[in-house]
């Protein structure tokens, strides 16, 4: 392969012993025999790297015409060396260039990798490959061949880079492919079982209480479970002192913080910022002093309240009832007892109808016998508390409800300890 660059610079050495020839034809033609042996000795040296014995023959013939200053044979000399050094065969440059090209541009398509082929790159095209090496040697060449020579070069560094691009571009398929095929997935394998949670029993009921007043056009809204002591009880007329406080067995915090023990205070929040009517439902986290099988000191709870213009007590119970029937059937009926709520007047407390034996059980182990469950506590809204955010009682009527659906799930699952719901222990948790 190093013969292309080797027949370049044989060329530009046959023209730098061309143009030595040629003084000293010149010379010769003025019989000057000092010259004609200077110039002679350089033409030989030329001649030299030529490597070209028929040059060097004819330059030490020239050397020795020169000694005996036989001027006229030495000019023939000269001028044979001179023409013929001119004739130092370009085509040779080219057809090496085209054997080098041909040559290289097999070895590219042979390249089996993206690593080898940028090996290839450096070797053909590189700072120290033959190419750059001819490229610059182009300089020296006599004039007259430079084109031809630099053209040849040109075009082999172009036609490289081609095939090297296309060769690149091959590879890239061929990689990517075999890639794919390698990170091939088997749809057909089983798959990994995803550990599937499920709702809480407590949730479900939630969820099916929310969904209900969802429907029916209420909003959901929500408070903070650290609320301060006048939501939690003096907005909604338990002031400070009454005893209707030490019902709620209470968390106490600093700074007049409570732990809410109900989810009324959101009423108030609720009232406080927006102007009726209201129609919210208020699902969320409770918390008393209290544990044995029917508490725990964190439960749920779902409030409702409903303001507006011309609400009354049926329009309450009609409400529950049609919640009652989508929880537990339509089947079940309801009932209300008189009851007594500080932010409620008048109060009540609903119960529903046995959802398993319907009453006709007095061993029942849902209803003991009774027929009848406690659901909730409910009531119109005390003047008092409308008077305290701000709503006119004259002109708005308004009823509210408090439910614990964990106590709802205990009944609709059959669950008689309150405290399994929220041990955590997954063999229980996960049969709902
Ligand atoms: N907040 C009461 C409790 O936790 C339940 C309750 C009763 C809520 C009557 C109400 C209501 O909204 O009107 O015991």
């Amino acid at each position: 392969m190093a013969r292309f660059a080797r027949e370049a610079a044989r060329l530009a050495d046959a023209s730098k012993f061309a143009e030595q020839a040629r003084r000293a034809a010149e010379a010769a033609k003025h019989l000057d025999a000092s010259k004609f042996a200077e110039q002679a000795r350089r033409a030989a040296e030329a001649a030299k790297h030529l490597d070209v014995s028929k040059f060097a023959e004819r330059a030490r013939r020239a050397a020795e015409a020169a000694k005996h200053l036989d001027a006229s044979k030495f000019a023939e000399q000269a001028r044979r060396a001179a023409e013929a050094a001119s004739r130092v065969d370009r085509e040779q440059v080219v057809a090496e260039a085209s054997r080098f090209t041909e040559q290289a541009q097999a070895a590219i398509r042979a390249a089996k990798n993206l690593a080898e082929l940028e090996r290839l790159r450096i070797e053909y095209l590189g700072r120290s490959s033959q190419l750059t090496e001819v490229k610059k040697l182009v300089r020296e060449l006599p004039v007259e061949a430079r084109p031809e020579v630099g053209g040849v070069a040109n075009r082999a560094s172009r036609d490289l880079e081609d095939a090297i691009k296309v060769r690149a571009e091959e590879l890239a398929f061929i990689e990517r492919e075999a890639r794919l095929r390698a990170e091939a997935v088997d749809v057909t394998l089983p798959g990994v079982p995803y550990p599937k949670g499920s709702l809480h029993p407590s949730m479900r009921v939630v969820d099916e209480v929310v969904d209900f007043f969802v429907g029916l056009g209420y909003r959901v809204a929500e408070g903070p479970e650290v609320e301060t002591d006048y939501y939690n009880f003096t907005a909604l007329n338990i002031p400070p002192g009454h005893p209707a406080r030490t019902m709620q067995d209470t968390f106490f915090l600093d700074e007049g913080l409570v732990l809410r023990t109900h989810t009324s205070p959101v009423q108030i929040r609720t009232m406080l910022s927006q102007e009726p009517p209201v129609y919210v439902v208020c699902p969320g986290r409770t918390y008393r002093r209290d544990s044995d099988p029917t508490h725990t000191p964190m439960f749920n709870q779902i409030e409702g309240l409903a303001v507006d213009r011309g609400i009354t007590l049926s329009h309450l119970k009609g409400t529950l009832a049609a919640m009652a029937r989508h929880v537990f059937g339509e089947d079940v009926k309801v009932r209300l007892r008189p009851s007594y709520f500080q932010f409620t007047e008048p109060s009540v407390e609903l119960d529903v109808s046995c959802f398993v034996c319907g009453g006709s059980d007095p061993k029942c182990k849902v209803c003991k016998g009774a027929g009848w469950l406690e659901m909730l506590g409910a009531g119109m809204v005390d003047p008092a508390v409308l008077e305290e955010v701000g709503y006119d009682p004259e002109e708005y009527t308004g009823f509210a409800f408090g439910m614990g659906p964990d106590r709802m799930a205990m009944a609709k699952y059959g669950v008689a300890d309150l405290r399994l719901f929220f041990e955590g222990d997954l063999r229980f948790l996960r049969q709902f």
